[in-house]
């Protein structure tokens, strides 16, 4: 199954699922200036927490152009006269061509860029369309003990993979934020990674080998890593 079909198969459940996406969300919001914006493109914007955080903070803004590749995420994203709804994949040279250019415009993408398949290129292709840009991102430290026990190469980027792709565009400040999410027991954990879409395309695993990580995992709660990224276009590259 690859990444599309996940997220369609769980959209319309998704908003029970996205725990950590909602913290990861409201807090890369918190870090916009208040303001007003011309107009905002978020990219990934899946059923609409940037926008909502957006609207909580009372950040203004004349245009919102939601962009994700799962047309079931668009239907589910708040809609209004201001928001441009498009189905956008950021894997997709030709999508990108798509976008306009525009004075004081605003770029956000919050947990969906770690499931590009070039990120070097999806944040080439980003940083010509915006002034000022937001982005958060899981790294490969997410589910990292479970990684670990089952001896599995994480399927999404490392920090460092992230921060040289970001240092060849960007003018940027960083943070990385760990969470644990706790479950009452291990096989809801291991539900949660399978409905939540965080693990992406990657979750090969066996029913045996997931078993025989479920016996041994020595938590109650599952590890996530997140990348905060603000920046600016870097002019000489
Ligand atoms: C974890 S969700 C995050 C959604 C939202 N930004 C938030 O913060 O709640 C990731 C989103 O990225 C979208 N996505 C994944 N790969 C994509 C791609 N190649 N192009 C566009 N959107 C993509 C998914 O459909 C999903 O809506």
């Amino acid at each position: 199954m690859n990444v599309i079909d996940e997220f369609s198969r769980f959209a319309k459940q998704y908003n029970s699922y996205n725990i950590i996406q909602d913290r990861v969300a409201k807090k890369l919001v918190s870090q916009i200036e208040k303001s007003h914006y011309k107009a905002i493109i978020d990219i990934g914007c899946g059923s609409g927490a940037i926008y909502q955080n957006l609207v909580n903070e009372e950040i203004e803004f004349s245009k919102f152009m939601a962009l994700d590749f799962s047309t079931e995420m668009l239907k589910l994203h708040p809609s209004s006269q201001n928001i441009i709804k498009k189905s956008f994949d950021f894997n997709s040279i030709e999508d990108f061509k798509k976008l306009k250019k525009q004075d004081k415009q605003l770029i956000i993408s919050s947990s969906a860029l770690q499931w590009s398949e070039d990120i070097t290129c999806s944040l080439k292709e980003i940083s010509q369309y915006g002034d000022e840009f937001h982005f958060s991102l899981f790294t490969s430290n997410t589910f990292a003990t479970i990684h670990k026990i089952g001896n599995i190469h994480s399927p999404i980027y490392s920090k460092e993979e992230l921060l040289e792709a970001f240092t060849q565009y960007y003018n940027f400040s960083y943070e990385i934020k760990n969470y644990q999410l706790e479950f009452e027991d291990t096989p809801s954990m291991f539900k949660y990674i399978k409905q939540s879409g965080v693990n992406g395309r990657g979750n090969k695993l066996t029913y045996k080998e997931i078993k025989r990580i479920i016996d041994i995992y020595p938590y109650n709660y599952l590890e996530f890593e997140v990348l905060f990224v603000n920046g600016s276009v870097k002019t000489d590259p």
